[in-house]
């Protein structure tokens, strides 16, 4: 006969509270279908709850954050991230809604860099310059999937082997990205990759934010503050300088809440690089946090819905970009159309372009070398 909870031993008393507590945590997961890629290959979604109406919708397509469900103080929950209703859209998609980003993330000067005396070249699919991996990068491949669960969080384990020479990087790459979600109302991302031979790398999560929720007009009101003294300036075509920048009497600082929109099309030539005609936000910020993932990065909120967004993250920089290329044309969930400025970007990262800038901190990941990154997005509404 089975015993009642008080009178097993010590160790099954744990394992029963254990067992409880996580119940009591009011987390869940599920998977299914998310159809197919164009050559057939099967999609899933990992749909991740917590009890406080938080739900993160995680596809195996591109590694990528498919829906992000938060409640605003009203209680009401919109849909905070930008992406599509279909494979079909992310494939044909050139703006990396939601995506895992790699091998590496933002710009390559020339689509080329050196390592240990070998030059190599990478695709350009950026005017001059290669972006985000290249064409076929980590945002265009079928990623594996493992759900996890943990005392506080549900998750999914995402992996992908980016072989030998893919998109022209050197080393056989083993790439783990882990979404979880917890009952403080965080998402996680961590990533880990190894290489068999030394390489480069810069991994980071292409999410369009919309505080106001995803397609309700533009992010001009929403009030970020970055906690970055400095920035890194950049080119006309958007690599950088060298220089680390003080933001001080620029528009580039947000170290105090500022509106988004409050100097977005101020006479600045940086803003005019990031978008020619009426300006906009495509910089790499240097973080004061300094890959202190336990210190504030950012802070970004929506007076009118309440909806606040605080980011915490290991790496040494963000790339706050604010969809100067979105342009009305694009349809996405629910038929909506996402405006010009309709989202910003939060893309924790190593700066761009550091294979080809001596004084940036490296990229380069050795064989034996094990790559991490965590990046914790807290919800909240006031
Ligand atoms: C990053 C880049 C931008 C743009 C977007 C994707 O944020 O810095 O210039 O390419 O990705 O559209």
């Amino acid at each position: 006969m089975r015993q009642p909870p008080h009178v097993l031993s010590g160790l099954g008393l744990s394992l029963i509270i254990t067992t409880l507590s996580a119940q009591a945590a009011g987390l869940s997961a599920e998977h299914k279908a998310f159809g197919k890629t164009n050559d057939g290959t099967p999609v899933e979604q990992y749909i991740l709850r917590n009890s406080h109406g938080l739900q993160a919708t995680v596809i195996t397509y591109g590694g990528i954050l498919q829906s992000l469900m938060v409640p605003g103080k009203d209680g009401k929950s919109e849909d905070i991230v930008l992406g599509f209703d279909d494979v079909q859209g992310y494939q044909s998609g050139t703006a990396y809604f939601g995506a895992t980003i790699g091998r590496y993330g933002n710009r390559l000067a020339n689509g080329a860099f050196e390592l240990d005396g070998r030059h190599y070249q990478v695709p350009k699919n950026d005017g001059p310059n290669s972006l985000h991996g290249g064409p076929l990068g980590f945002d265009k491949r079928v990623w594996k999937a493992q759900p996890t669960k943990s005392k506080d969080s549900v998750g999914v384990t995402l992996t992908y082997l980016s072989v030998d020479g893919e998109m022209g990087f050197p080393g056989n790459l083993k790439t783990e990205v882990t979404y979880s979600l917890t009952e403080n109302n965080e998402l996680r991302i961590d990533y880990k990759a190894s290489t068999d031979k030394p390489t480069v790398l810069n991994l980071t999560n292409h999410s369009y934010f919309n505080l106001a929720g995803a397609g309700n007009g533009d992010v001009l009101k929403q009030v970020a503050t970055l906690y970055a003294s400095q920035y890194t300036p950049v080119n006309a075509t958007l690599i950088p300088t060298g220089e680390l920048a003080p933001v001080a009497n620029t528009p580039m600082d947000f170290t105090q809440p500022t509106a988004i929109g409050k100097n977005i099309k101020a006479d600045h030539p940086q803003l005019k690089f990031a978008e020619s005609k009426q300006g906009g936000f495509d910089f790499n910020w240097v973080l004061d946090a300094k890959g202190d993932v336990n210190k504030l990065a950012a802070d970004v909120s929506d007076p009118q819905s309440g909806r606040r967004l605080q980011l915490y993250t290991s790496e040494p920089g963000v790339q706050f970009y604010t969809g100067n290329f979105l342009d009305g044309t694009v349809k996405g969930k629910a038929g909506k159309i996402y405006p010009h400025w309709g989202a910003f970007t939060l893309e924790t990262q190593h700066y761009p372009d550091s294979p080809n800038q001596p004084n940036f901190p490296s990229t380069r990941l050795d064989p034996g070398k094990t790559y991490t990154q965590s990046v914790v997005l807290k919800f909240s509404a006031r």
